[in-house]
């Protein structure tokens, strides 16, 4: 199980695990959050691409736009800093939809969800909370599958996350992504993002964002530190390089014992039986 860091580094609202670099007060205040018609949020569980997502998004637009730090993320002067941003603001968040500031939904502002295969989204986040200093540590990946399997960890359930976004899926300001269609045919997706954005990129523009956009060149930018270490779109660390890991898919296959696939498998099959993923 987790070290005694745990208290200290974690506090628990409205029942989710948030870690200390979200303020109560800023979660408490979050609700009168001014949402503006043009902003676009991106919404994920922790590690399911949202980096890689910011990515592409910010290289699609050619007018000046700003990509925060998530909007839970910070103290309660939070709210006012960015309300003194100028449009157009790109605002990621890892908030579940019932915790989303309510004027985000009654201004219909876009919404974009990547979501990501459970299983390697949870070897994804082992390896984060082992190498994050702002996370508890984890003494193994057996302990950490059972904490994930309950949602005893930052941002809770990832049933509970997905299936609360899941059930706005055909809201028109909400665009579901997978992880995975990104890794099969980046272009492809990127073609939907522009045009659930309005936004109007030659093919040409796209195959090159693409290829700016793979794991090997976002890893060697934050590398060379070309873009701000410190600027991160996660508000578990404030490390790019801790982001870029492996960026695979099926990782998950080294890491689960037979045993665990199928205990799994069956509390996937059991939270997600209304679902139509
Ligand atoms: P792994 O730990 O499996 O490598 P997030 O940005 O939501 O924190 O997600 C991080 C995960 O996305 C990491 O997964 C990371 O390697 C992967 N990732 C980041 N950029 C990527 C890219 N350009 N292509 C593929 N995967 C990427």
């Amino acid at each position: 199980m987790s070290s005694s860091g745990e208290t200290e580094l974690l506090h628990t609202f409205k029942g989710i695990p948030f870690t200390t670099r979200s303020s109560p007060e800023l979660l408490k205040s979050l609700d009168s959050f001014d949402a503006r018609e043009d902003d676009v949020l991106l919404v994920s569980y922790p590690k399911s691409g949202t980096h890689w997502l910011a990515g592409v998004i910010t290289k699609l637009y050619n007018t000046q736009v700003t990509i925060t730090s998530p909007i839970e993320f910070g103290d309660i002067s939070r709210l006012e800093e960015l309300n003194k941003l100028s449009s157009k603001r790109i605002i990621p968040t890892h908030l579940d939809y019932n915790m989303l500031p309510p004027n985000f939904k009654n201004k219909k502002c876009k919404m974009i969800y990547i979501s990501r295969n459970p299983k390697d989204t949870a070897v994804s986040m082992f390896h984060y909370y082992r190498d994050n200093p702002n996370l508890p540590t984890v003494d193994s990946w057996t302990a950490f599958f059972d904490m994930f399997l309950k949602g005893n960890v930052v941002c809770g359930s990832w049933f509970d996350h997905f299936l609360s976004w899941e059930e706005h899926e055909d809201e028109k300001n909400i665009l579901f992504l997978f992880y995975e269609d990104m890794k099969k045919d980046l272009p492809k997706v990127v073609k939907e993002i522009t045009l659930f954005l309005s936004l109007n990129v030659s093919d040409n523009d796209i195959q090159d964002i693409c290829k700016k956009s793979s794991f090997s060149e976002m890893k060697n930018d934050t590398e060379k530190e070309n873009s701000n270490p410190s600027h991160t779109v996660c508000a578990l660390t404030s490390n790019r390089k801790l982001i870029f890991r492996k960026g695979a898919v099926g990782d998950w296959k080294n890491y689960f014992t037979p045993k665990q696939n199928i205990r799994f498998q069956e509390i996937f099959n059991e939270k997600m039986k209304l679902s139509k993923m």
